[in-house]
């Protein structure tokens, strides 16, 4: 079916790309685009390819379409450099650089070791800029309303902490937030007398419903802010935030958004979410080095909020004063415009539909044998992350035997509502990696494990890669 294109230009790194709003494919008009370096992956193979060539096929096809195409996801492998020791399910902690993210992160951090104090003086508030521009593009919000952070954690502990609220003024939050937030927001009530109200999330409700209703039942005269995790972590549960904010705002309540796995994994923007405040970590599925974070503020809430380390040369009306964070690594930032580019290249759509392919590949596959639970939404509630749990086998006693005996790398949970073993693939995993998890916890519910190893056992070491003659390399 052909597709309508509706063309926008975007200025990005210098590069001007028409962007289809309807399909992925930005059209690159300039040859500055740094997205074709030789690639070797883990198998030695060097790839010459670049990613547009990889991609060609793919964007052929509607994005529900194109990305069952498992062959051509292949492809697209090949511009990581995977390991071959095990099998990384857990790709939810920190999203594995593309390599010609990799490669401008290594160049960058040469350049700068050559210019230093030159850089740091006389370039580094034009190059920060810059970056912050390109961000605020595709998050479709001003760069005066968004700030680089190092990460998610930071992010929110400056809106945290930086908001004057009284005793007695409550916030809602709940158990399955993420803990570093739970944490600050229990400091908070420690040291001012702010009152947390924790509500219940159901577990993969049938629908959005009841998850806004159990924010809006905890309201009271009290309430001043709500806390929401975009995509909670141990869950994969993706929340109704615009609907919640539109209900919050109704009541003259401020909504921040935990943004940490939604941003460069949903196809959205952040003003499409009408929050006040959002925070994202750039080293998930946005494919930036570690340490590249962003915050986003509404404009009129910025002046309120207090710096989380002290600054009074700034304007208070201007994010720049949250970004005083005192000498960092530029290169994490200055990376930040690669992974850019590859996320606009291979466009988030895409990428969001094939992890939610991957998502439901292996779900599918266990989720009616018997023992076996999926504490994860269907469909348009979840994406890449999903978490199951098999009755009768404690979720670190599953992760071990997965390391141990299959070398698949996950993640036991360990919440108080939630207790199960995470699962995250991403863009590079294959079909092939996915059954092997398959099989494995097939083979768990019919008892086919060796001997469960000790907590804290050390997985056995990598066999050692063989050539396809069966030779040691
Ligand atoms: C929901 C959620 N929020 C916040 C964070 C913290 O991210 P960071 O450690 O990058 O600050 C995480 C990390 O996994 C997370 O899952």
């Amino acid at each position: 079916m052909p597709l309508e294109y509706s063309m926008k230009i975007l200025q990005i790194a210098g590069v001007t790309y028409i962007h289809s709003m309807k399909r992925r494919n930005f059209l690159k008009s300039s040859a500055l685009l740094a997205i074709s370096p030789s690639l070797a992956n883990a198998s030695g193979h060097i790839n010459s390819v670049t990613l547009e060539e990889n991609l060609a096929a793919l964007n052929k096809q509607p994005e529900e379409t194109a990305a069952a195409m498992n062959e051509e996801w292949d492809k697209i492998a090949m511009q990581y450099d995977i390991s071959s020791d095990f099998i990384n399910l857990e790709n939810g902690y920190c999203s594995m650089l593309p390599v010609p993210v990799l490669e401008s992160f290594v160049q960058k951090t040469k350049d700068l070791n050559r210019k230093l104090t030159w850089f740091m003086r006389r370039e580094m508030e034009t190059e920060r800029q810059a970056v912050k521009n390109n961000l605020a593009d595709i998050a479709g919000v001003p760069s005066s309303e968004i700030a680089l952070v190092r990460n998610t954690t930071e992010g929110l502990n400056i809106v945290i902490h930086g908001i004057d609220l009284k005793a007695g003024d409550e916030i809602i939050l709940s158990k399955q937030d993420y803990g570093s937030m739970v944490e600050a927001f229990e400091q908070k009530a420690k040291r001012t007398g702010t009152v947390n109200k924790y509500i219940n999330i159901p577990l993969a409700p049938s629908n959005k419903q009841a998850i806004i209703d159990a924010y809006a039942k905890a309201i009271t005269p009290k309430t001043k802010l709500i806390l929401v995790t975009h995509i909670i972590n141990i869950t994969g549960q993706i929340m109704p935030v615009r609907e919640i904010c539109d209900m919050a705002h109704a009541k003259g309540i401020e909504v921040i958004v935990d943004g940490a796995h939604s941003f460069g994994l949903l196809d959205f923007r952040i003003n499409d979410l009408d929050c006040d405040y959002f925070a994202t970590s750039l080293h998930k599925w946005f494919g930036a080095p570690i340490g590249a974070g962003l915050l986003y503020m509404k404009t009129s809430k910025i002046a309120k909020v207090w710096p989380l380390l002290g600054d009074t040369g700034k304007d208070r009306n201007s994010m720049e004063k949250f970004e005083h964070l005192g000498t960092n690594p530029p290169a994490v930032y200055l990376s930040v415009r690669a992974a850019l580019d590859f996320n606009l290249l291979m466009g988030i759509k895409l990428k969001e539909e094939r992890l939610r392919y991957l998502k439901n590949y292996w779900v599918d596959k266990v989720k009616d044998i018997p023992k076996v639970k999926i504490l994860t939404p269907a469909t348009d509630q979840s994406c890449a992350i999903a978490t199951f749990a098999i009755d009768g086998m404690p979720p670190a006693e599953i992760e071990q035997l997965l390391l141990n005996q299959h070398r698949i790398l996950t993640v036991a949970i360990n919440n108080d509502e939630v207790k199960g073993v995470r699962v995250t693939p991403h863009v590079f995993t294959s079909v092939a990696h996915l059954d092997k998890l398959t099989e494995a916890i097939r083979g768990f519910v019919e008892g086919k494990f060796g001997p469960i190893p000790a907590p804290g056992t050390k997985p056995p070491a990598p066999a050692p890669a063989r050539n396809s003659k069966g030779k040691k390399k």
